[in-house]
Parts: structure tokens; sequence; C-alpha cells
């Protein structure tokens, strides 16, 4: 959520900071602002309300008046309001009131109204809203004459998450980066000698050769060209790390959307997830993959996660108390600390989280840490906080995801959870028969995946996803998405697919609940996804079709074979049961893009939503 990116020195600063601004655009944001500075601290400051484009416009102009060359270093940030409305003037970096102290902030200072009131005691007026606006002003009320002791004396005063760039005109050739909570990475050029901050390391592809990943209370001080990292007022040695950023490069390649690249991109990570940790010849898992699950001391398995992550933890509940008869509970983290969950050292908690970023995980997890019992993470982002934090973990291996609406990573949790299920099932209650059959379908899912994606036809001439099935719920005022059984957790998923993209409200619903109410929302406007595959809920499944399409609802049935009885039916192969999610989420992705498409949405960042939620 929100994005810093700074550059210290000596080229034009602005394409710079406008580049990394364009890269960090996908975490969400509200307005976007820059200022450069020139040697002798001559400053410019360019903001806007709205996309990254908006503040293009203005610097377009800028340069047809200014020369924008002579400013050679800046700091750059994309903002999500928490405090303080989405206006210019709210836009940072915020400054003291004599203008020598400037600070960019992603995160919140949870004890702002308290230092706000303490320093308007002593007559200091603040000029807007914002939490961030405290901290200049303590910068200048604590001054010693070195920028370094006065960060140290002002630090210990805030609470909350932060990550925050602070520069003074007292001494234009330093800046200074500390992360507590929030992302915050330092990069470096060593060849050209120029420095770079940034809250994530894609947005660094092409320009620096070499990385920082700074630790939750670090702080990382740059003097000219010489730079030194404290961590709790201790001088420590980080080596940089090379990194392959262009690697990195996010690209759309031929796709419109990030998110139609990252559904197509899904049976390739699929085999990339599984390379390395299945000898499928040899019907085995490797151990080293799964280091940190030897100790089966634990009881009971409760999952942590948020929105998406949360749908994942809900199917490997399923899988796990289904396969091994351990007790798995999945628990959404923003509710973790408001409920009595039972748990204790034989309770291993697992945190799922693509960006490894989520504020609310990292509370729970910080929790959990405090009484020493285990944690596991399943992260993509490596070197993320919530990796960092966990004693063990799977990585994901899911690439770069840039559209806000979770896809790849989806699949590349189940995959993880699945193999975790069957490394724990093996040794557990599971029959070697079904481990075996299991081990075996899996090895097929991928090309299964492949044949969803083969009939959603870009060409949009024969495929009834994109010329029928959308275009009919386009006009849709609610939807439900009718589950039984083990579907719950995917309903769940497709539901929130579906909202956040295309604004379209649904609902996920156990069918054989609907006659208790819900029915009556049921008209010509309202369709339902079914899914209706060949398991043992076909028929109940069937007799539920017929109750909606009684009330003039039309049925959107998922299933193995074409339906007669349903409105339209998306056909997926038929796999074994436990492993359907794999498929299904696969249709559903794809239904829910091509609704939004027709919608004409902005669906790599649909409105009000961030890829990162660092806040809590
Ligand atoms: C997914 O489509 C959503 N954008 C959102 O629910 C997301 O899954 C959630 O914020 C958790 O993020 P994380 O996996 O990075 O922790
Ligand atoms: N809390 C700060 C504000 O509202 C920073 C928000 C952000 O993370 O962008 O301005």
């Amino acid at each position: 959520m929100c994005g810093i990116f700074a550059y210290q020195w000596h080229k034009p600063a602005t394409p710079i900071l406008e580049h990394g601004l364009q890269r960090l655009e996908y975490r969400g944001y509200d307005s976007a602002w820059l200022a450069v500075f020139t040697d002798q601290w001559q400053a410019l400051l360019v903001r806007a309300v709205g996309k990254v484009s908006e503040l293009s416009k203005k610097i377009e102009w800028q340069k047809s008046i200014t020369d924008l060359t002579v400013y050679t270093s800046g700091i750059a940030h994309t903002r999500r309001a928490t405090h303080g409305g989405v206006t210019e003037e709210n836009t940072h970096p915020h400054h003291d009131t004599d203008h020598h102290f400037y600070v960019v902030h992603n995160g919140i200072i949870e004890n702002q109204r308290k230092l706000k009131d303490e320093l308007e005691s002593e007559w200091y007026v603040f000029y807007g809203q914002t939490d961030t606006e405290v901290i200049p002003a303590l910068l200048a009320k604590y001054w010693t004459g070195d920028l370094y002791q006065t960060v140290q004396k002002v630090l210990p005063l805030l609470h909350g998450a932060y990550a925050l760039l602070i520069k003074s005109s007292y001494c234009p050739d330093e800046i200074i980066g500390v992360k507590r909570g929030s992302p915050l990475l330092f990069a470096l050029h060593p060849e050209t000698q120029e420095f770079f901050f940034s809250s994530d390391a894609q947005a660094l592809a092409g320009y620096a050769s070499q990385i920082i990943y700074l630790d939750d209370g670090e702080l990382l001080h740059l003097k000219n060209k010489e730079y030194t990292i404290t961590s709790e007022k201790w001088i420590i040695q980080r080596n940089p790390t090379t990194l392959d950023v262009w690697a990195m490069e996010a690209s759309k390649w031929d796709y419109e959307h990030f998110m139609l690249k990252e559904i197509f991109e899904q049976s390739a990570i699929m085999r990339r997830i599984l390379m390395g940790r299945v000898d499928f010849a040899h019907k085995t898992l490797m151990a080293e993959a799964f280091h940190g699950m030897h100790d089966e001391a634990y009881e009971r398995i409760v999952l942590v996660g948020c929105g998406t992550s949360y749908n994942a933890a809900l199917v490997w509940a399923y899988w796990i108390e289904h396969l091994t008869g351990i007790s798995a509970k999945a628990e959404i983290a923003s509710e973790y600390l408001n409920k009595l969950i039972p748990t204790d050292v034989k309770t291993l908690h697992i945190f799922l989280s693509q960006s490894g970023e989520t504020a609310d995980s990292i509370e729970v997890l910080k929790y959990i840490k405090e009484r020493w019992w285990k944690t596991f993470g399943i992260v993509n982002v490596v070197w993320s906080t919530i990796a960092q934090l966990t004693d063990h973990g799977l990585f994901m291996r899911a690439g770069y995801e840039i559209g806000v609406a979770s896809t790849k990573a989806f699949l590349g949790q189940l995959t993880c959870l699945f193999l975790l299920t069957l490394w724990l099932g093996k040794r557990r209650s599971m029959a070697l028969s079904t481990y075996n059959a299991l081990l075996e379908e899996l090895q097929h899912i991928p090309n299964k995946i492949d044949q969803i994606l083969q009939t959603f036809d870009l060409s949009q001439e024969q495929d009834t996803i994109r010329t029928h099935i959308s275009s009919h719920i386009q006009s849709a005022s609610t939807m439900f998405y009718l589950w039984r059984g083990r579907e719950y957790p995917i309903a769940c998923e497709w539901s929130l697919k579906m909202k956040e993209i295309s604004y379209i409200h649904s609902e996920a619903y156990p069918a054989g609940e609907l006659k208790h109410g819900p029915l009556a929302l049921i008209q010509s406007t309202t369709p339902s996804c079914l899914i209706t595959l060949d398991d043992e809920f076909f028929s109940q499944n069937i007799s539920s079709l017929a109750e909606v399409q009684a009330r003039k609802g039309t049925i959107i049935a998922i299933a193995n074979d074409q339906l007669p009885q349903a409105e339209y039916t998306i056909v997926i192969p038929r796999t074994h049961s436990l492993l359907a999610p794999f498929l299904v989420t696969i249709a559903m992705q794809l239904l829910s893009y091509q609704t939004a498409y027709s919608l004409g949405r902005e669906i790599d960042k649909p409105r009000n939503l961030a890829k990162s939620v660092t806040v809590k």
C-alpha cells in the first residue's frame, strides 16, 4: 500500500522518480508527488491528486518552464491517505514551520493525536491533518545540530508502523531512511555511485545493481557517498545482495492486463512450485523442502491470512482435517486478536501471504512470536517481513504479482498447501493408496489448467465466457455463488474476485440454505453460479438449480460436462474431488476477469484497493 521512491545523485532525478512511481502504482494509492533538489538545496515540488499520469502531466508542464536537469536528487511517494483527506495539500513531503525538515512517510503514527496536543500546547501550529506532519515538527523541536542524532531522539516518540525518509535543509547531502513495520529497502549502483530507496525491489529494475533489505527497527543514514546502518543505535554491518533486477522487469507481455497475464501463467507456475519438491517417478516428496515440518509434536494448526490468502487457508483447513486427522482452523488475521483462540506450544501457526507485508497478519505473527509459539510462512515475496519473521516456511515461487486481484498467488498457495497436506498425511493417518492417487493426479493438474485456459478464446469468437456469460452477468444487481461441502472456500474466493474487480455485489451461500431466506432475492437479474461437479453432491445441486430457475434466476454451472439444465455451463476437466479447487479456481478467475473487462473496469487497480495492505 502506497510507495516510496528516492534517488540520490547525480543524474536528472525527475524521470527516475517518475518511473519509480509508475512501478509502484500497483500497490494502490490516491495521490502522488515528487520533490527534486539541486546540489544547493533548491527544491521543486510537483503534486497531483489521482493517478501518476496526472502527476506526469504536471511534470510535462514544469518542463516547459523550468530546466529540470539541474535537479539531481529527489524523493517521491504515492500516498494512500490514512489521516487527512485526499488533497494536494495533504500529499507529502511534510515539513516543519520553518521548512528545515522534510519527511516522507508510509504507514500510520498511532499516537499522533497525543503528540500533536503536546506540541500545540507549546504553541506549535500544524498546517494540515496528516499524522505525518507531527514528525518534522518533532525533528525541529529536538534539533541538536546533527540529523542522525536528532532522528534517534525522535523515533522512540513515534508509535505505529512506518517507513520514513527524512531530509533536512541543514545538511542537503544527507538522507535518512527508517523501517518499522512498513516496507523500505535501500539500493545502490556502486559503479556510478547512485543511491535509491524504494518500497519494493521491482521498482528498481534497470537502475540499481545491489540491494540492502532493511529489517524492522533499522535506520540507514546516507551522507554524501557513505552509508551506515544502525539497529537500536548499534551500527551493524550488512552486505548488499546482488539483485537480478532485470529479471524482475514486470511486463504484461501481449496481454491487455497484468491480471490476465497472471491467470495464464498459472500452469507454468504450478510446474515450477512442484519442481525440486516432488519426485513423481518415485512418488516421494523431497524432505529438505519441508524443513520446519519435521517436528510433528504439534496437535493443531491455525492458519492466518486475509482476503484471498484467508480463502486459501480455508481450503487447506478442509484438506488437512480430511486427510491427516490434525485439527486445523483458518482465522482471519484482523479478527484473530479479537477472539479467544485456544492455542499453546502444541499449535503450529501458518501465515499465508502473497506480499508478506500485510499489517493485520504481521500483528498476529508478532503476538505469536512473543509467546515463542511455532510459526511457518507461505509467502510469495522473498525478504518480506512475514518471510523474515516466521521460523520456517515454503516460498510460493509465483513471481511478481502485479494485479491487485490475487490469482497466481492463490494457486501458488494451494499448491504449497497441498504438498504440506501430503507431507503431513503420509506421517499421520493417510492411507498409502490415497497418497499415491493424489500425487499421481497432482502431476496432471497443470495440463488440465492449460485445457481450461485454451477454452478462453482471446479472439472472442467462440468462447462462451467471453461472448455470452459475462454479458449476462454485467446487468446483475447481485449474484450468488452456491456451494456444498468442500466447495465453500472456492465460492468465497469467487465472490471476492468478482466483487473487487467488477464491483458487482455477490455472496457465497450454501446451496441448501437458499430456501431459508435468500431465495427472496432470486429473480431474473440475480444470476447464480453453481459448482456442480461429478461428485456426491451432484443430484442435490440439480435440485438447487431447479429451485433457482423456478424463481426466474439464471444458472451458470461449473461442471464436468455440458449441463443441459443450466442456462450456461463452463466445462472443466474431471479430477480427484479434493483437487477440484485448482480447476474451479481457473474458471472463476476467467469469468470474473471477463465480466470486469466487459464493464470497462480498471482491472489491475480496482477502486479503493491496494495490492499490499500495510496499514491496519
Ligand atoms: C486479493 O485478490 C485481494 N486483493 C486481497 O484480499 C489480498 O489477498 C489480501 O489483502 C491479503 O494480501 P496478502 O496475501 O499479500 O497478505
Ligand atoms: N499516514 C500518512 C498519511 O495519511 C501516510 C499514508 C501512506 O502510507 O501513504 O498521509
